[in-house]
C-alpha cells in the first residue's frame, strides 16, 4: 500500500490491555498525522501512559491493530518502533547521572572509530560531542558546561538532554510521557520551544500532559482518553478548556464518529453535542448528534 499525504503516520485502533483485572484499555485509538503535534489527554488513570508504553514497544497490547504509513506492525519490543524513527521521552527521562550530556544522547548507540581502533571498542568522543553541541544548539537547549555530569544539571536541562536524545534518533515521531510535569514557569516554556523546534524538522510529536494552558500552546490537534477509551478528538482551533474537561471528565460526551470503540447510547442534549475531529476516517468528522454518542456512564457493550 503506498501512502498518501492524507495517510496517518500512526494509527491505533481498538487496543486493549488488561493487567490482571485491571483494565487499563479498552478499545483505545489515536491517530497521529505527519508533521504533527497531538495531545494526549485525560484523567489520571486514564491510559495514557498506557498507550505511550504500547507505541514505545515497552507493553505489547492484548488486542488491536498498529499501523504505520497505512501498514500494520508488531512492536515486541523497544527496538521495533525504533526502527520506524519512533522515540520515546520516558516520564523518568531514564539519563545517566554520571555521564555528560554528549554521553547520555549516544547511550547505547556510541559512535565507534575508525579502523583497528573501532574494532577494539574505541569510541569517537569528539565526533559524537560534535553531534551533540550540534543537536543542542539545534534545539536551544542551553546547556553553559557541556562537560558536567548530567546529575549536576537543572530539571529543566535534563529534560532538554532527554528531548534532544529523543530527536537526534527520532525520524518520524518522538513520544513525551508529562514532559513539563516537575518543571517551572521558564523550563515549561523551553520545553514548548523543542517542541516546535521538534515539528519545524518535520517530525510529529505525540504529548502526554495535565498542562492544559500547554496543551493548547503547542497541540495541533487535542485526543482524549477516557477509562481506557478515545472518547473527543479536537483540532486545537475547536478545543476549549471546558470542552476538553467535558470529555475528560464524562460531563460533556463528544465522540469521534466513526470510532469502532464507541457504541451509540445514552441521550445526550443537544445543547451539548460539539464537533469532534476523527480525521483518520473522513477528515470531517462533525458528529450528527444522531449516533455516535456515548452516555456519560458509558454503558459499553
Ligand atoms: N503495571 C501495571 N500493573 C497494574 N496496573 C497498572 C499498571 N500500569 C498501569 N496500571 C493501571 O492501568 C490504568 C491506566 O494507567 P495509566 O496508563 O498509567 O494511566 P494514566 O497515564 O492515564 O494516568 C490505571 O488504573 C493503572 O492503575
Ligand atoms: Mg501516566
Amino acid at each position: 500500500m503506498s501512502s498518501s499525504p492524507d495517510t496517518p503516520l500512526l494509527q491505533l485502533s481498538g487496543i486493549v490491555k488488561h493487567y490482571g483485572t485491571v483494565r487499563a484499555l479498552q478499545g483505545a485509538s489515536l491517530t497521529v498525522h505527519p508533521n504533527e503535534v497531538v495531545a494526549l489527554v485525560g484523567d489520571n488513570g486514564a491510559g495514557k501512559s498506557t498507550m505511550i508504553k504500547v507505541i514505545s514497544g515497552v507493553i505489547q497490547p492484548d488486542e488491536g491493530e498498529i499501523v504505520i504509513d497505512g501498514r500494520p506492525v508488531t512492536f515486541s519490543s523497544p527496538l521495533d518502533p525504533r526502527s520506524h524513527g519512533i522515540e520515546t521521552v520516558y516520564q523518568d527521562l531514564a539519563l545517566a547521572p554520571d555521564l555528560d550530556p554528549a554521553a547520555n544522547l549516544f547511550l547505547g548507540r556510541e559512535v565507534l572509530r575508525g579502523g583497528v581502533l573501532g574494532m577494539m571498542g574505541m569510541l569517537d568522543k569528539p565526533k559524537m560531542r560534535r553531534q551533540a553541541d550540534d543537536a543542542f544548539a539545534r534545539l536551544s537547549v542551553g546547556l553553559q558546561d557541556t562537560r558536567s555530569t548530567v546529575g549536576t544539571m537543572s530539571g529543566g536541562q535534563r529534560q532538554g538532554i532527554a528531548v534532544a536524545r529523543a530527536v537526534l534518533w527520532a525520524s518520524r515521531l518522538v513520544l513525551m510521557d508529562e514532559p513539563t510535569a516537575a518543571l517551572g514557569v521558564v523550563q515549561t516554556g523551553r520545553v514548548r520551544a523543542l517542541i516546535e523546534s521538534v515539528r519545524e524538522q518535520g517530525v510529529s510529536v505525540v504529548l502526554v500532559s495535565h498542562n492544559l494552558p500547554f496543551v493548547f500552546e503547542v497541540a495541533d490537534r487535542i485526543e482524549v482518553l477516557r477509562l481506557g477509551r478515545r472518547v473527543a478528538a479536537f483540532t486545537r482551533a475547536e478545543a476549549t478548556a471546558e470542552r476538553v474537561l467535558g470529555a475528560m471528565t464524562g460531563a460533556l460526551a463528544e465522540v469521534p464518529p466513526g470510532d469502532p470503540a464507541v457504541h451509540p447510547a445514552a441521550t445526550v442534549p443537544d445543547t451539548m453535542i460539539g464537533t469532534a475531529i476523527n480525521a483518520g476516517t473522513d477528515g470531517t468528522g462533525r458528529v450528527d448528534g444522531t449516533g455516535g454518542l456515548r452516555g456519560t456512564r458509558g454503558t459499553e457493550a
